[in-house]
Parts: structure tokens; sequence; C-alpha cells
């Protein structure tokens, strides 16, 4: 093969698409590589030009969509007019058919989109080395041959499939959000890759230096999850510390047996293994392992190469994913201080939120609600309150009747607090219990008067679970009353202040029996 720097200095390319950013990004990077482009936007006048000019062309480059004539129309007519001149075809998606088609009407060579600019021009490069090669003998650069065919759709398909694969490693992971999702998808595309059976996702826990089994894919009937290895042995240590993959052919001992799903005692001689770090924040933090039989398992290097985009996508994925959920639970420690610094400004109040919170708890778990009620409640119920933080001591603290002004002061609480936790978003159900706790069932409560079913359920439980908790602790102006006492005067208030089935909860919890 011809290859000299000389042959490759000045090329003159001629550009065809009706795209002109396309153009111009080309056009500037063929400019780069001290090359000059004709750009044609209409491939009419491209082949009109050729006709007049075919011997000062190096290359063509193409892209097979276009209005008018198409790619494929244009290279047939181009190979007429200048069989010296190489075509590269540009295609959309990636397709068999279309590239072998390409290839078949005369095209030297092909690249799907999206490439590198770099993969362009190298295949720029390619196309005029080759052809120089035919033109030297007074040859154009032949058309492919059923038999050369074969071979290229042989190749091609490799390349399809590694395309295929790299388009679904991005659209899997890009719509993974939870963590599991991410892990899942990982485990699936590993087994893809490299035609392995089973693959398995490890934690690394850097404290005990351990690794420990958090999700599996193909493992049927064994269940691994939750195994634990030492970080500090073989083959682990290597790819922890090593921070590269590992292919390995699975052994008898008790790594290799669990790792390949190998059930039975005795030699495991078949099976193939490969464990791949994903690094996040320059930390060996999660190893992705996949096995397969000797036979069927492909760990070329095209395999570890895509393995590799696989982890690292993975990797960052997970990276953001980390950091929402540590501004979300920093956000959370922080409210949750507001809260205890509320309760701390007055002694009577101390730990109000929290019983508050497992009172409501305990009466949705009585009324049978669905576990997202539970989880609102557990959610916001320590936050209701928190519009407090704008009240000033004198009020709330003050042992007399409230005067109007200061009273509505008291009031504006809810409505406070939910201008404080805007920010997060909060479900309607969260944002619920914040806003309407001094609703009240015949309409005579706060903020808005709502009545009954406008107020909505987790609002309802918490008003019952919250003055429960206002009567059975000691306030400055009375006692604490018992359980059972608290219970009865509440019961009076059914259908007044609460919703009767509320109350009802109350009645018949377990939770609220007096403790002495
Ligand atoms: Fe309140
Ligand atoms: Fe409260």
């Amino acid at each position: 093969m011809i290859r000299s720097e000389a042959l490759l200095d000045g090329l003159l390319i001629m550009l065809v698409d009706d795209d002109e950013n396309i153009c111009d990004a080309f056009g500037n990077l063929f400019k780069k590589k001290g090359w000059k482009a004709s750009v044609f936007l209409d491939p009419a006048k491209a082949l009109d030009d050729l006709a007049v000019n075919r011997s000062i062309y190096s290359a063509i480059v193409v892209d097979i969509n276009m209005p008018g004539i198409s790619g494929t129309e244009f290279l047939k007519l181009a190979r007429d007019i200048a069989p010296f001149v190489p075509v590269v075809m540009i295609t959309g998606h990636p397709s068999i058919n279309i590239a072998v088609d390409a290839m078949k009407n005369g095209a030297i060579d092909f690249l799907t989109k999206p490439f590198e600019f770099d993969e362009l021009v190298s295949a720029v490069e390619r196309a005029v080395t080759k052809a120089k090669a035919y033109n030297l003998e007074n040859a154009p650069y032949p058309f492919m041959s059923d038999e050369i065919g074969g071979r290229v759709k042989f190749r091609l398909e490799d390349k399809i499939k590694e395309l295929s694969v790299l388009k679904a490693i991005s659209d899997t992971l890009d719509n993974a959000e939870e963590k599991d999702a991410i892990f899942n998808g990982t485990m699936e595309l590993a087994k893809t890759i490299t035609n392995g059976e089973k693959s398995l996702v490890m934690l690394v826990e850097h404290g005990s230096k351990e690794l420990v089994v958090h999700a599996t894919a193909g493992y049927e009937g064994l269940d691994i999850i939750g195994k634990r290895f030492s970080a500090q042995i073989e083959p682990f240590k290597s790819v922890i510390e090593g921070r590269s993959q590992l292919k390995l052919s699975a052994g008898a001992d008790e790594v290799s047996r669990i790792l390949s799903g190998y059930t039975r005692e005795g030699t495991n001689r078949h099976n193939l293994m490969t464990l791949v770090p994903l690094i996040i924040n320059r930390e060996v933090m999660v190893v992705l392992g996949v096995a397969g039989s000797e036979g069927r398992m492909s760990l070329t290097t095209d395999a570890s190469a895509l393995l590799l985009s696989l982890t690292t996508k993975a990797s960052l994925k997970l990276a953001n994913h980390a950091l929402t959920e540590n501004i979300f639970s920093s956000i959370i420690g922080v409210i949750s201080s507001l809260i205890n610094a509320i309760d701390a400004r007055d002694t009577y109040t101390k730990d109000h939120s929290h019983r508050v919170t497992e009172y409501a708890v305990a009466l949705a778990r009585t009324m049978g609600c669905l576990q997202e009620v539970t989880d609102s409640i557990l959610f916001a119920g320590p936050l209701h309150d928190i519009g407090k933080i704008g009240v000033r001591d004198d009020i709330l603290l003050k042992r007399g009747s409230l005067t109007d002004e200061e009273n509505a002061l008291m009031k504006s609480h809810v409505t406070r607090g939910e201008e404080i936790l805007r920010p997060l978003n909060l479900f309607e159900s969260e944002k619920a219990i914040v806003l309407y706790h001094h609703e009240r069932w015949d309409g005579d409560g706060y903020p808005n008067g709502f009545h009954k079913d406008e107020i909505p359920m987790t609002a309802r439980i918490f008003s019952v679970a919250d003055t429960f908790d206002a009567m059975t602790t000691t306030r400055p102006y009375r006692h604490a009353l018992s359980f059972d006492v608290a219970k009865q005067e509440i019961a009076k208030c059914g259908n007044t202040q609460f919703d009767p089935l509320v109350v009802e909860a109350l009645l018949d919890s377990e939770d609220f029996r007096d403790r002495n």
C-alpha cells in the first residue's frame, strides 16, 4: 500500500451535502489538514462541476440523504463521470443494507453518523491512498464484487453490531434514573457485548475492604445477593488496585464458582469471566462481572473496548446520581436541624414533630392507607411546623391568650412553611401536611377553610395526630391528659373538627393505649 505524506498533501476534496453547517464544519476541518474543499449544497451542480474538473479532485465526500438526487444516485453518476476519484459516503443510521449498497455502487468507504472528525479525515486518507494504488496501474478503484461483498459484509456486521451496542448503551443509560436501573441496564448490555450468560454488580466497601454482591442477572436459582468477598484477595485486588479490566478462566476456587454460577463441586474449566471496575471520583466503587461458557463467550479487544465505553458511561451516570442524592440528603439534614431548633425553642413541645409523625403513621396504617400516604407522612411530617421559624419567641412562647394580631401571625406558620419548602418540590400529599394540618372537617380551620374531602387525606390524618400530641404533653397552662382521656376528647370532635374515619382509627389502633 502506498502511503506517503506527499501523497496526502494539499488534497482537494469535493464536499456534497445539503446541510450548510456540516459543509462548513468539514471544510474547516480539511483546511486544518492543509487540504482544500469545494462545497456543493446541490448535488446536480456538483456533478456538472465534476464533468468539467474531474482531474483536480482527490476524493468526494457525499451525504446519502439529500433532496433531489439521492447520495446513492449521485454515487453512480459520479463514478461514471470520474471513475478515478474515490467516493466516501456518509450515512445516517447504521444499516447494513445501505452500507453494502453504497460499497456495491462503488463507494470506497462509508461513515455512519455520528462520527468523530478524525474518523472522516482518516477515511479520506485511506480512500485517497487506496485509489492512488489503483490509479498507478491506470485502473479505477473497483466496484465491490460479490466475493469481496461477503467479506465486507462480515466486517460491516461487526461494525454495525458495535454501533448498535453503542447506541443501546446511550439509550439505556440515558433513560435510567434510579441506581438499580443503571445497574440492571449495565448487566444486560455487558452480557450482550460479550455473549455472556451471567452478569453481576458488586459494590466496593472501602471501609470494610469488602465487595458485596448487589445485583445479578442470569443466575437463575442461585441466590448470591449479599454475598461478600474480601477486596484484598485476587482477582479483586488487581481489579481494584490496578483499576483495569481482568479476563480470567474460571477455576475451582470458591470465588470462581460463585461468579461463574457453577453450582457443582469440582472442576470449572469451561467458563470465562471478566471483571471490570467502575470508577467514580477516582475510586473503584463498583465491580461489574460477566461470565459465560468458553465456546460462546467472546472477550475480544472489540468487546473489551465496548465494555469500557459501557462502564465509563455507567460510572458517570452513577456519579451524577450520587451527587443529587447527596445534595438532597444534605438539604434534609439542614431542615432536620431547623426542626430540632424550633422544637428546642419551646421545652413543652420538644420532639413534638417526631412524635406527631409517629402517631400519623400509626393512624395511616390502621386505616389501611397506601404506602405512598405513609411515605409522605414520614417525609413531610417532621417538617409540618417549620413555618414557626418565622414566629417571634414572645408570641410562640406566650403563656396567656394571644391577641388577634398575634394569633394571625401564629396561624401564618402553615403558609410560611409551604413557602420555605417550595424549592424542594414536594409531592402534593406532602405539601398538604404542611399547609393544611390546621384545616377542620367542618370548614372552620385555616388557611383555606376547606371542608371534608377538600382537605387532602394526609392532612386529615395529621390534624388528629397533631391534636392528640398537644393534649398528651404537658403545656404551661395544663398537665398532660392520659391517652384514654385524650381519645375521648377527640372522639367528641369527630364530624366537627376531625374526619370521623381518622377518629375511628385512633380509637381502634393498638398504638394509642395508655402506657402505664
Ligand atoms: Fe401547626
Ligand atoms: Fe404541630
